[in-house]
């Protein structure tokens, strides 16, 4: 009689120490996507607002300074929204069970500018179609775009602009991207070179 007790009551301990671990293995995996989130929110929200590749085209598409505006239209990144509608995202959305890659958190995150911040910070002339634009790489513009503060690199720094670096472009460039083709700096950011004309640089 003794015995049996002894045994359920072993049984049962063992039983809530399994259960415990169990317990602390899920908290600990919800911490962690909790700190992943945060980690990309940070990143993607600077405060200020996104103005929309129309704002930055009138000083920026000038033959003498270099035409960055028609570069990036011709270049990869303003069609990367149009991308998720061809027929290559219809085949990958299907195999991942995703409706309509267009309107899917998980493809937009990378094909758009700003994907994840609040509309109060996107002005209303940004819109899906232009893609990635100039301001998902050099930042939100809506404090550094006039003239008197983009004409000094500091002040523009100060109020948003941004460098581009090796860094930034992982953040897209990597293998959470279906298609990963891999990624060399040097030789990538050749194939969107939007620089001033040499005679302009000093
Ligand atoms: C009112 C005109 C104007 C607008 C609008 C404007 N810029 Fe500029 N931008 C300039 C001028 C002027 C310079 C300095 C060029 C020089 O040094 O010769 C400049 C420089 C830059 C540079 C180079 C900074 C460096 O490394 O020296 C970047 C990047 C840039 N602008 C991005 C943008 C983006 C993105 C937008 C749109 C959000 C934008 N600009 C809107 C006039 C403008
Ligand atoms: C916000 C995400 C994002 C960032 C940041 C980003 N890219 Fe991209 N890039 C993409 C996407 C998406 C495509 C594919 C667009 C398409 O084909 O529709 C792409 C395509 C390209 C391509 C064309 C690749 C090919 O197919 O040959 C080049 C080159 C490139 N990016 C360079 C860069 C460089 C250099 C940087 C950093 C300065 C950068 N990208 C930053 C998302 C990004
Ligand atoms: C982590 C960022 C990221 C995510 C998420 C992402 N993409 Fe992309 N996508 C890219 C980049 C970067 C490229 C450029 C080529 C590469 O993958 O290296 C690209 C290119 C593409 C291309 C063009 C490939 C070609 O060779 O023509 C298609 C199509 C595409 N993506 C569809 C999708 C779909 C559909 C989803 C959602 C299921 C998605 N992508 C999610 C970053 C991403
Ligand atoms: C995918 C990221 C990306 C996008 C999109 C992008 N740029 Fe850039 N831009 C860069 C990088 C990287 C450099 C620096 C290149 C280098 O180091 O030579 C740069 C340089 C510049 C410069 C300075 C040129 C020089 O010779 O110093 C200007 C001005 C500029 N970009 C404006 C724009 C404008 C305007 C748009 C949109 C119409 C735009 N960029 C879109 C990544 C981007």
């Amino acid at each position: 009689m003794r015995k049996t007790w002894l045994i359920w009551i072993l049984i049962g301990l063992f039983a809530i120490f399994v259960a415990g671990i169990a317990l602390a293995e899920k908290k600990e995996e919800k911490t962690e996507a909790a700190k992943e989130t945060k980690a990309v929110e940070k990143a993607e929200a600077p405060g200020y607002m996104y103005m929309g590749a129309v704002k930055c085209k009138p000083c920026h598409n000038l033959p003498k300074t270099g035409k960055q505006f028609d570069k990036w239209s011709e270049g990869p990144h303003a069609g990367a929204y149009a991308t998720l509608a061809n027929e290559k995202s219809q085949e990958i959305a299907k195999k991942m069970k995703i409706k309509d890659p267009q309107k899917a958190g998980e493809c937009l995150i990378c094909h758009i500018t700003g994907y994840g911040v609040p509309d109060s910070l996107k002005s209303e002339k940004l819109t899906l179609e232009e893609g990635i634009n100039c301001e998902a790489c050099h930042g939100a513009g809506e404090k550094y775009w006039p003239m008197k503060i983009m004409k000094n690199k500091k002040l523009a720094m100060e109020n948003g602009l941004i460098e581009p670096t090796e860094e930034l472009c992982v953040s897209c460039h990597n293998e959470k991207s279906p298609t990963f083709i891999g990624f060399k700096y040097d030789e990538f950011v050749k194939k969107i070179d939007h620089s001033y004309p040499e005679e302009k640089s000093e």
